[in-house]
């Protein structure tokens, strides 16, 4: 009981554990065997990774420590721990798996055991490319077809899973010239093929994948099911198959996979994160801090970033061990993953009225962080995870995303486990829910929780309401001056001194709403609160129907002329419109604005200093931009003429970001270098924009 326990532990703890005698090394083993067995054969993870990798590192060191104690069977160094159903296909060379670097310093002592067993410092330079996290395969090429799928099994044989023939992006069944080789990579699925693949399982009866990697490992083994689902290839090498030549004599690891690109097959070089050739070491960690912080950004999970010795030669000379080869190493990311507890789920309403779940955790390190909290998507959602209190859950964090629940761990469930129970009232008002939508949302709609709505559209991207905070809010919604938005406008000095405690702060109140009657269409749009419609979206909206009128006459179908408004949110937003036809009203007849100066904006626009050119936006902004949030640098760009950019990408003119505090530069900034996009500090973008600032 003990051994168990001290091995439990392990779980909990964030710096390496030790073992202290041959019943706890035999523990380790017995549960290391049980999650190698479950993950391989079940396909499902009865630890995650840190926890795992922590236990396995734990037992190294024993046998290491102890090594005339060492059991005969043990897994430790063997590929997939020995674990991976083995399969009936000969390889045709090992398919190895990497040995794991965490730190600098590490890698740095690699680079030193590469210069021991080559005798020299290495001269061929190192390429460093993502380790994608995935299934590893083997694809067979013949004559440009291909011919057959396997795993990678122990490393001598796999299994055969050519039924995915036809299924993986990336591995095309016929390549444009008649070439014979074997490439092998990594299948995985992207994170829009993740969503896809969900679906589509869920929609068959089935449960969700816990996440892309297990999903790629259970989708390759699974022979007989009635769907398909698409999934991603990307090789980071290849062999000769059948004697035939295929690769240049003495071909780099870089070469390598410029021959498989040029075949037709997808390698890790066509990766956002690309692969890279430098000369030292120094140059290679650079890369993979740059590697690291676009990570957050890739469309497909990455668990580390690894680092070759580029040269054929120089590979050959230093050879491999059982498990891995000498010339590569693995730079281990942190995880982004972590199974805990669902403790509870707590239901909040927002300003729009949708009721919004919150999964309460047992606390886990995650990224850098102790996650408590983790974001849960609906009710429908709940019920598609058949989420359990008490269940494991896998949680998935990454920069700075907002944690999110990804799955349970249906075998981990305990016997006393519940369904996470689903609101029958409203948790803010007690009043009924609309459950007509995926989202539920209070009856009430924006009434239920009114001060989060009115607090959200005095802020300065809205309707600027300079000096009406949550407190005031309050006191005007208790003493019954305000029961929804319009109200704001009609409210007298006397009220707002009342609400304010002083007649001086009624008197400058009473004069920022009246500011506030001529904000654009866009804005007082956006302050109706209806779902869906946050700032950009207003915008959108706005400056594509011009008036209120239009955009009350707009049906789903004329409503999704406008981008980002599908056939499922067009009727939501018609409807809720026709909802709130009785505040538009009172906006009206207090002269609140009810057009967006589109001519002027054009006008401006023709001959901006951002006329033709795409802004992306990223962190705090400084200097006269302090304080400026992502919808008003928005407008800011679109006033001058510009437009607004998501990400850094060719067609990026200039990135807005000031120096990072810590000295390391976000995934933006280093993709801006990349690509030789111009980098302005928020204090360069002022000047700029100078004449736009008001
Ligand atoms: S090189 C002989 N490169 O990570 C060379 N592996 O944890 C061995 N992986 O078994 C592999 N991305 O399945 C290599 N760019 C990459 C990789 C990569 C993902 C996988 C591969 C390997 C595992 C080791």
């Amino acid at each position: 009981m003990t051994t168990f326990s001290a091995v439990e532990a392990l779980s909990g703890m964030s710096s390496l554990p030790s073992l202290s005698s041959r019943a706890e090394y035999e523990a380790g083993l017995d549960r290391l065997r049980e999650a190698s067995r479950t993950y391989y054969g079940a396909g499902y993870s009865l630890m995650d990774d840190v926890t795992y990798d922590r236990l396995r590192l734990a037992v190294k060191a024993w046998e290491e420590e102890n090594p005339d104690e060492v059991v005969p069977a043990s897994p430790i160094d063997r590929v997939a721990d020995g674990a991976a159903p083995a399969g009936d296909v000969a390889h045709t060379t090992r398919l190895l798996s990497l040995d794991n670097v965490f730190t600098p310093e590490e890698l740095v002592a690699w680079g030193a055991s590469l210069q021991r067993r080559l005798g020299h410092e290495p001269t061929g330079g190192f390429t460093v490319e993502p380790k994608m996290d995935g299934a590893a395969v083997a694809a067979r090429y013949r004559d440009g077809r291909l011919v057959q799928i396997i795993t990678r099994g122990d490393g001598a044989q796999g299994e055969d899973v050519s039924h995915v023939i036809g299924t993986v992006v990336g591995l095309p069944e016929q390549l444009t010239v008649p070439a014979t080789f074997e490439a092998r990579g990594e299948v995985l699925f992207t994170q829009e093929q993740f969503e896809a693949a969900n679906e589509v399982r869920t929609a068959h009866g089935g449960a969700v994948f816990a996440n892309p990697r297990n999903g790629a490992a259970g989708t390759l083994r699974a022979k007989d099911r009635p769907y398909r689902l698409a999934m991603t290839f990307w090789a980071y090498g290849a062999v000769e198959l059948d004697g035939e030549a295929f690769l240049p004599a003495g071909a780099t690891h870089a070469e390598t996979l410029a021959a498989v690109a040029r075949a037709g097959v997808r390698t890790t070089a066509e990766t956002p994160a690309g692969l890279h050739v430098v000369a030292t070491l120094d140059e290679a960690q650079q890369r993979v801090d740059a590697i690291a912080a676009m990570r957050s950004g890739l469309p497909f999970g990455i668990d580390g970033v690894v680092v070759k010795a580029d040269s054929a030669a120089e590979q050959a000379a230093v050879g491999s061990g059982t498990r891995f080869p000498y010339w590569a190493i693995a730079f281990k990311l942190p995880a982004v993953e972590r199974q805990t507890v669902l403790l509870d789920v707590v239901w909040e309403v927002g300003r729009t009225g949708v009721l919004a779940p919150t999964a309460v955790l047992a606390p886990v390190e995650l990224d850098g962080s102790t996650v408590t909290r983790a974001t849960l998507h609906n009710p429908a959602d709940i019920l598609r995870r058949d989420l359990h209190l008490g269940d494991t859950v896998t949680v998935h964090k990454a920069g700075d995303i907002i944690p999110r629940v990804e799955a349970a761990v249906v075998e981990l469930r305990p016997q006393d486990a519940t369904p996470v129970p689903l609101p029958a009232e409203c948790p803010n008002c007690g009043g009924e829910i609309d459950k007509s939508q995926e989202r539920w949302r209070c009856a009430k709609g924006t009434t239920c929780a009114l001060a989060p709505l009115i607090e959200y559209v005095a802020g300065r991207d809205i309707l600027d309401i300079d000096g009406l905070g949550r407190k005031y809010v309050d006191a005007l919604i208790a003493s019954g001056d305000v029961g929804d938005v319009a109200d704001l406008f009609t409210l007298t000095e006397e009220q707002l001194t009342a609400a304010s405690g002083s007649a001086k702060r009624g008197a400058k109140l009473a004069e920022q709403i009246r500011l506030a009657r001529s904000r654009p269409l866009s804005r007082v749009f956006c302050a109706l609160g209806i779902p869906g419609t946050g700032r950009s979206m207003s915008r959108r909206i706005a400056a594509h129907f011009g008036t209120m009128e239009a955009i009350r006459a707009a049906d789903a179908s004329v409503l999704q002329d406008v981008e980002g408004i599908g056939p499922e949110k067009a009727p939501v937003i018609v409807e809720q419109v026709a909802a709130s036809a009785g505040v538009i009203d009172k906006l009206i007849a207090a002269g609140v604005t009810m057009t967006e100066p589109q001519q002027q904006k054009s006008e401006e626009a023709a001959d901006g200093p951002l006329t033709g050119r795409t802004v992306v936006v990223t962190g705090k902004m400084t200097g006269p931009l302090d304080g400026w949030g992502r919808s008003e640098m928005g407008a800011l760009i679109e006033k001058a003429g510009g437009r607004v950019g998501s990400g850094v990408n060719s067609r990026t003119t200039y990135l807005v970001a000031a120096p990072s505090a810590n000295g390391k530069p976000s995934s933006k900034a280093v993709k801006a270098q990349e690509l030789g996009v111009e980098v302005l500090t928020p204090e360069a973008f002022a000047t700029l924009v100078a004449d736009y600032l008001d």
